[in-house]
């Protein structure tokens, strides 16, 4: 029995998170697994109505679960910055989910916007580091708002940060067992203190992987290869402004938004699971956004239960939907929200 902490949230999260729903739960007889699902109504309807965004007890109401399953957070009548920091970067933080697992895989069918590439050309993973660098929130103004302004924006790395992500990413490309190939990705030819510390850590962590390649790629490079030949990579780590950035252009590389999932990681503790498209505010109420990426991030919460025969079957049944669907874009499916979920759900026997 696993419970897990659902997390609906702003736009069209609930709408593809009840899809993915639908999908566990033909998992549960199929391969004898039971969820106990609980729902929780953070995100930006809450904070409008309360002025709340998350408390410390709900954090901590969090560890009581086995995964957490979240849609998305985000809304148009509430300034950037307060959900994203008091919700999702919230729950990262002090879940200290430090690993953002995303993989860059073209399913069978979907259209690619990069001529010639075929499947088995796009299929890598991101290991993108989630608890620090620029997205700490330290800095701050001096003189705000007048000609005089000073804006600090402080990037933060760790050794024991940057460390603990590396080993997750060196074991997880040796678990992967594909090309063994890890590309470090940074821009060490301008941030000479903050990613000399990456480079230098990767060199020393290699030493206990003699079984992986490594190799490296600066970020500005990386959109290039990315584009001209995703096929080189295996699995890329990367700091976490960066990997935010590289996984949008990896989003569309592998047929957009509808399909990309990721996993916010804590190996010894509890991990969110979120389609990473955000909260789509102009499709909402529609039932016409994909829910594939939703479904996609439930089949990663499988995996990382150890449900990795459960998990199997999702992608596969992922598979045979989107060999169905018209295309991946939201409104263009040929189906329905639902319908695309009923057409995975069907294939779970
Ligand atoms: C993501 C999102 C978030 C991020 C935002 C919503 C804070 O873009 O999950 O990639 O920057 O990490
Ligand atoms: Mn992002």
């Amino acid at each position: 029995m696993y419970r897990i902490a659902v997390i609906p949230g702003d736009g069209t999260g609930p709408e593809v998170v009840q899809q993915g729903i639908k999908v566990l739960k033909k998992v549960e007889p199929a391969h004898s697994i039971r969820f106990d699902f609980k729902e929780f109504d953070f995100g930006g309807a809450r904070y409008l109505s309360t002025g709340q965004t998350l408390s410390d007890d709900e954090v901590a109401e969090m560890r009581n679960f086995h995964a957490i399953y979240l849609g998305a957070i985000g809304h148009p009548d509430v300034k950037p910055g307060i959900l994203e920091r008091g919700i999702l970067l919230k729950l990262r933080f002090d879940l200290d989910l430090y690993i953002n697992l995303r993989p860059v895989k073209l399913y069978p069918n979907v259209e690619t916007p990069l001529a010639n590439k075929r499947p088995e050309d796009i299929d890598f993973t991101v290991v993108r580091e989630n608890t620090e660098d620029l997205y700490i929130g330290a800095g701050g103004f001096f003189k705000k708002g007048t000609p005089d302004e000073v804006a600090l924006q402080e990037m933060i790395s760790t050794r024991k940060g940057v460390e603990r992500c590396l080993r997750f990413a060196f074991d997880y490309t040796r678990r992967r067992n594909r090309k063994k190939t890890l590309t470090l990705c940074a821009k060490t030819n301008v941030l000479t203190f903050a990613h000399d510390l990456w480079d230098r850590a990767f060199r020393e962590v290699a030493g206990d992987y003699p079984d992986i390649k490594t190799d490296y790629a600066h970020v500005d490079a990386i959109t290039m290869w990315m584009v001209k030949n995703p096929e080189w990579f295996d699995v890329i780590v990367t700091t976490n402004m960066f990997g935010d950035i590289i996984t949008d252009l990896g989003a569309m590389v592998q047929g957009g938004m509808g399909v990309a999932a990721g996993g916010n990681i804590n190996p010894g503790g509890v991990s969110m699971f979120e389609p990473i498209g955000g909260s789509a505010p102009k499709y909402t109420g529609k039932n016409v956004i994909n829910p594939i990426a939703a479904i996609a991030a439930a089949q990663m919460m499988l995996e990382f239960l150890g449900e990795g025969n459960a998990a199997k079957d999702v992608e596969n049944a992922i598979v045979r939907a989107v060999g169905k669907m018209k295309s991946m874009s939201a409104g263009q499916m040929g189906y329905t929200t639902t319908e695309v979920g009923d057409l995975v759900a069907d294939e779970i026997t």
